[in-house]
């Protein structure tokens, strides 16, 4: 059975947030519903998610002392990691001291915050199919492994990074060293260790968001979404929609491979049903021929589009799942989402034409309140239902492109 609390009252069924971004925001909104005391930790001020909890606080959350004293003052019942780099050593020690419960385990926010620990567990541990893959920590290591089977072309990727920092396409030996820098470049730390991988030739990728939820036996029970299609751009999304079409054995191998990875991540230290909250599985398809490609231990951005598409959303889902409630991954309408970049470098930037974007019959947008804009940073999104989703990409990314930022 499930007990929630009164917030801010010493009742309070408490949840602390690593991470408050876009997609932290809507899961602290998600909590809020429930009647969660919530908690928004990000590494700058006034982050999406810090604008909409009870509490905020500003820290390097990779700074293991830093991200200790915060946990042991605030004796959150859960801990939500948003992001990948968190001093996740922390949140196993914590976890093991039974202190707090880390969302879906420490265990599994620690294999994939690198590139190297999931992959070895999906590939070599799993057994699952994936790209050829090699690790180097040098370029002549990197040659070496193109040269003796990756082959070109080939994908480079620090191990630490995320959203195609730092990540390239490699096409010929011209290409290596530049690939190299760009990589050495581009990672969260900078002597880094890099994946190469052989290059999947996909006929489309999708996302499985894949849920792990508690049934009313008390045994954990994995529910599956609609798979997501995406189009992704220098290894950043732009647009996605659901639900994507799939043939039968492909969307078969797609869950079977998602159950795998999810019943490994949700592996409790102490044997409980534990690792609860949703995953966004990633994977290539060709055919009927499925490839892993990584996981988050968490809801995923191409997942925006579910506000638009499912009963539940990716984010409502996590929230209830971690609570121990039951969950609902039903379609609602075809779907798409398209990303509202900032194109201007400026603080306090103002949008125009959101009106005129959402005159576009059944679009709704979201504008998630970051302080600072880059060229490149996602500031909102345009999210569209119609009865197909062709129709819905269309409006999404005319919603989109009505919507301009611009410096005050
Ligand atoms: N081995 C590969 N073959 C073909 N495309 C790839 C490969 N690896 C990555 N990509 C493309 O780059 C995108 C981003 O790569 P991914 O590993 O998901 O990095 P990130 O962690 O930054 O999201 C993928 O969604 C896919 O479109
Ligand atoms: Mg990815």
């Amino acid at each position: 059975m499930t007990t929630l609390g009164t917030p801010l009252s010493p009742n309070a069924t408490r949840v602390m947030l690593l991470g408050s971004g876009e997609l932290g925001k809507e899961v602290l909104i998600a909590l809020q519903r429930l009647g969660v005391e919530t908690i928004a930790v990000d590494r700058y001020d006034h982050a999406p998610g810090q604008q909409v909890a009870h509490q905020a606080h500003t820290i390097a959350m990779s700074d293991p002392a830093a991200l200790e004293a915060l946990i042991r003052a605030e004796r959150p019942a859960l801990v939500v990691p948003e992001i990948e780099a968190i001093a996740t050593p922390v949140l196993q020690a914590l976890e093991a001291e039974g202190l707090v419960r880390v969302v879906p385990t420490a265990r599994a926010a620690r294999l994939t915050m690198d590139r190297e620990g999931i992959r070895r567990l999906a590939a070599e541990t799993l057994g699952l199919p994936t790209s050829p893959y090699r690790f180097c920590d040098s370029l002549a290591e990197l040659q070496a492994a193109i040269d003796g089977g990756i082959g070109y072309p080939c994908i480079l990727k620090p191990v630490m990074s995320s959203s195609g920092k730092g990540q390239s396409r490699i096409d010929g030996p011209e290409d290596v060293a530049e690939a190299w820098d760009y990589a050495m470049a581009g990672g969260r730390v900078s002597h880094g260790r890099v994946i190469v991988e052989g290059f999947i030739d996909f006929d489309y990728e999708i996302t499985q968001l894949t849920v792990r939820a508690l049934g009313a036996d008390g045994q954990v029970e994995t529910h599956f979404c609609d798979p997501i299609g995406h189009v992704q751009v220098s290894g950043d999304y732009v647009e996605s929609w659901q639900p994507h079409p799939m043939s039968a054995a492909a969307l078969a191998e797609s869950r079977r491979i998602a159950k795998a990875v999810t019943d490994d991540l949700g592996v409790t230290l102490d044997g409980r049903p534990g690792g609860l909250g949703l995953f966004g599985v990633e994977l290539f398809v060709k055919g009927d021929q499925v490839w892993f490609s990584e996981v988050s231990p968490r809801p995923h951005d191409t997942g925006m589009v579910t506000m638009a598409t499912q009963w539940q959303n990716e984010f409502e889902l996590h929230a209830r799942a971690i609570l121990g409630l039951p969950v609902d991954t039903t379609l609602k309408s075809p779907g798409a989402s398209a990303v509202i970049y900032g194109g201007v470098e400026a603080a306090g930037i103002v949008f125009d034409g959101v009106d005129e974007a959402l005159r576009l019959p059944g679009t709704d947008i979201r504008l998630f309140g970051k302080p600072e804009s880059f060229v490149k940073r996602r500031m909102g999104v345009a999210l569209a239902r119609a009865d197909d989703v062709e129709a819905a990409r269309r409006t999404a990314k005319q919603a989109a492109a009505r919507v301009r930022p611009r410096q005050a």
